[in-house]
């Protein structure tokens, strides 16, 4: 088995921190969005992994490299999609990649919690009859979606349907896939949709008209798919609060400082006079100054937040943050950011943001 990470994609939802970064390496609990489903997939067994790239694609590279980091015998190939043309384009220009090997798909942005290894057995097994099995978990409101209908006795896919009107299912379709070749049957063969992309529902589809198994496969556990801010802020609160306290080498903290419940501090972080209350994991060389850090906070590294309180959020590294009265929280903040407070008269709000920045400032 092999397996195909997406990670290019537009990322529009989550601009502007997406028009110079990758989606798929904004930091949960500090390690990148990405890594958790590189994980995910060597934990499977898989260690033939193609990583599709677009824009970004310098940056997926820098980061993930050879892929030795995930285990020695590793390897990842990187196909770049010049255009995100949709996810049925990525299978079409993975097929040199992929060959005739079963694999598993899975979208570089997608966060789930329960292990592969069983799924992937079963669908890699010489008796697996399945041509592509397709992962699903019950959602509350299937019309913001790609749904799935089953057969009667709930063993394969009888249609899928991107974001419908009417309700014919609850059961969304999560960006986990397994395939045989014959999806390329089906890629080759759709064409592109309203919006111009490929998409994979209309070849999934494609392989249930003509008559192949596609069976459903119902997801264990939280299925977080992090294409919104409210959505990285959810993973972030997932995996905190299954994090275990830590202290790593060069941690200073000062008697005035103190911490609270599940906090992971990595190596040299510095408290002065502050608290830190978990679940929250504070980067290498932060320094917390006068600050309150309080539950389901991440701070990458090399952070300074000075006369400030934060909680529920997450702020990415290089960051300075200085006392500008009121608390921030639901935040997800980008590298390198400046808050401080203005200086003299006429008092005022002095802000320089990015293309679809958004800010919520507390009204007085
Ligand atoms: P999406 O979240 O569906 O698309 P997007 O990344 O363009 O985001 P937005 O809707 O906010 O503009 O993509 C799911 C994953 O698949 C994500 O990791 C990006 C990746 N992807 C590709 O690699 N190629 C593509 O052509 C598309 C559409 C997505």
């Amino acid at each position: 088995m092999k397996a195909l990470v997406l990670s290019g994609g537009k990322g529009t939802r989550l601009h502007p921190l997406t028009y110079t970064n990758a989606k798929q390496l904004i930091p949960v609990a500090n390690k990148p969005v990405l890594f958790y489903a590189l994980e995910k997939i060597v934990a499977a067994g898989i260690y033939e992994i193609g990583i599709v790239v677009g824009d970004t694609r310098e940056e997926i590279i820098a980061a993930v490299g050879d892929g030795r980091q995930f285990g020695e015998q590793v390897s990842i190939s990187y196909i770049h999609q010049e255009q995100p043309l949709g996810l049925a384009h990525a299978v079409k220009l993975a097929q040199p990649f992929l060959q005739n090997d079963r694999f598993l798909m899975f979208l570089g942005d997608n966060f789930i919690e329960e292990p592969l290894g069983e799924l992937v057995a079963h669908f890699a097994a010489p008796d697996c009859l399945d041509h592509a099995k397709v992962c699903l978990t019950r959602v509350e409101a299937p019309q913001q979606f790609g749904v799935a209908l089953l057969s009667e006795e709930q063993e394969r896919l009888v249609r899928v349907v991107e974001k419908p009107r009417e309700p014919i299912s609850d059961l969304a379709i999560v960006g986990v896939y397994l395939f045989d070749a014959h999806i390329f049957e089906a890629v080759n063969a759709i064409h592109p949709s309203a919006r111009g992309e490929l998409e994979i529902t209309d070849a999934i589809q494609y392989l249930i008209d003509r008559g192949y198994r596609v069976s459903p496969h119902l997801l264990r556990g939280y299925w977080i798919d992090t294409g919104r801010m409210q959505d990285m802020l959810n993973a972030n609160r997932t995996v905190l609060s299954q994090m275990q306290g830590a202290l790593a080498p060069g941690v200073e903290i000062d008697e005035r400082s103190c911490l609270y419940g599940e906090v992971v501090l990595e190596e040299n972080v510095r408290l002065i006079n502050s608290v830190v209350r978990g679940p929250s994991i504070i980067g290498r060389n932060v320094v917390l100054e006068n600050t309150y850090i309080g539950p389901f906070t991440s701070i990458a590294h090399d952070t300074v937040v000075m006369n400030s309180e934060i909680e529920h959020s997450i702020i990415l590294e290089g960051c300075t943050i200085q006392a500008i009265g009121g608390r921030i929280e639901d935040s997800l903040i980008g590298r390198h950011t400046q808050i401080y407070p203005t200086q003299g008269r006429p008092g005022a709000h002095r802000l320089l943001l990015g293309d679809h920045s958004s800010i919520g400032l507390m009204s007085a």
